[in-house]
């Protein structure tokens, strides 16, 4: 474990059995041993890139937290370093636990089958709490440097990734953003964001975590042929046309429903570990088989281009393509907001 606090680190120490401890950073990670195969980057968003690079130059296999990073010009840097991974045979692969959810892989097996028929769209809501004490815990927390954002960013990038996993590419991103509900931080606590795809999808997205208590996320995802819903990370509904349906003429339907969740559970699913059990056996898998990981680098470079789309469309008021934030046109804007 390497922290340079060192509270924090034998806290992990003793949870894990780890059997190193050192106290700081980039230069503890070229004298990890040889036989520690595996970096995972769990410090705070901002320093991702600097340490994953530190990682793979010392010949770590290595799996970087969610976001990325906070910047799309570091994000850059990752994939040059992705690269030269690949070229040593290191596999590098980013936390994005839900595309791992059962009820997500589903989800993106029926809409590839093309179950749902055409796939006009999606809305997404993430409604969550976060106490002052929360972004009080931590001095990196709510900021643009090292946060990268609010809760578009921290929380909401899940759900952006969903919806970029199932829906394709994004290509237009417009959005309003608000610090409604919280002092002494920077950043968004609120978002309401619309999305066009390649396909002509459109999705929404509204994000809080000024949502007291935490009510949940849901993502419904809407097609000729059929729709579904999932519930904090568990399909709550799935309804899928029968090929002999007689409901052609019709405006609803529901004779030939196939799923209906009994009671998911639990309103916030940032506590759950399951959900990284499954990516982290992804990624084992990854480096034993020498393929590619469930989420590569260029997956999440395409997820903060559109968070960063959001950001930008936030701050100028207009429509950003996420090709133009991918080619650096955007990069470092952001909404300011006032205290509310
Ligand atoms: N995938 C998920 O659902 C999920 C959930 C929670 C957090 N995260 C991500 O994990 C990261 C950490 O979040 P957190 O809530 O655990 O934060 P935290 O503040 O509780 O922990 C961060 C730790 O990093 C340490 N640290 C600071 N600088 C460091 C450095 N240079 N080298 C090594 N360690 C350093 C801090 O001392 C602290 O112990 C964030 O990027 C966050 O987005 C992901």
């Amino acid at each position: 474990v390497i922290d340079p606090d060192r509270q924090a680190a034998n806290r992990l120490v003793d949870l894990v059995a780890a059997s190193a401890r050192a106290p700081a950073i980039v230069e503890a990670i070229d004298d990890l041993p040889r036989d520690v195969e595996v970096a995972a980057i769990c410090a705070p968003s901002g320093i991702h890139v600097d340490l994953a690079a530190a990682c793979i130059a010392a010949g770590k296999h290595t799996l970087v937290e969610k976001p990325l990073d906070v910047r799309l010009s570091r994000a850059r840097d990752l994939l040059a370093a992705d690269a030269r991974a690949r070229a040593a045979g290191l596999t590098v692969s980013v936390v994005s636990q839900h595309r791992f959810d059962p009820a997500s892989v589903r989800a993106r097996e029926l809409i590839a089958a093309g179950e749902l028929g055409r796939v006009a769209g999606a809305s997404s809501t993430l409604s969550w709490w976060r106490s002052q004490g929360y972004y009080d815990s931590a001095e990196w927390r709510g900021s643009w440097a090292l946060d990268g954002g609010g809760v578009v960013m921290n929380q909401g990038i899940h759900s952006v990734d969903l919806l970029v996993w199932l829906l394709g590419r994004p290509v237009e991103v417009v959005a309003a953003t608000g610090l409604l509900a919280h002092k002494r931080i920077e950043v968004e606590d609120t978002a309401a964001v619309i999305v066009t795809f390649d396909s002509g999808a459109i999705a929404t997205f509204h994000a809080t975590t000024a949502a007291y208590p935490g009510l949940g996320t849901r993502l419904v995802v809407t097609g000729d042929r059929g729709s579904l819903s999932i519930w904090n990370d568990e399909m709550e509904y799935l309804h899928v046309r029968g090929a002999a349906a007689s409901e052609a003429g019709g405006m609803g339907g529901g004779a030939n429903q196939i799923e209906v969740s009994k009671s998911p559970s639990g309103a916030d699913a940032t506590t759950s570990q399951i959900g990284h059990t499954r990516q982290y056996r992804d990624f084992c898998r990854a480096i034993r088989s020498r393929t590619p990981a469930g989420v590569t680098v260029e997956d999440a470079v395409l997820s903060l281009a559109t968070v960063q789309a959001i950001y930008a469309a936030a701050a100028s008021g207009r429509r950003v393509a996420v090709s133009d934030v991918l080619r650096g046109d955007y990069d470092d804007i952001h909404p300011v907001y006032g205290e509310p």
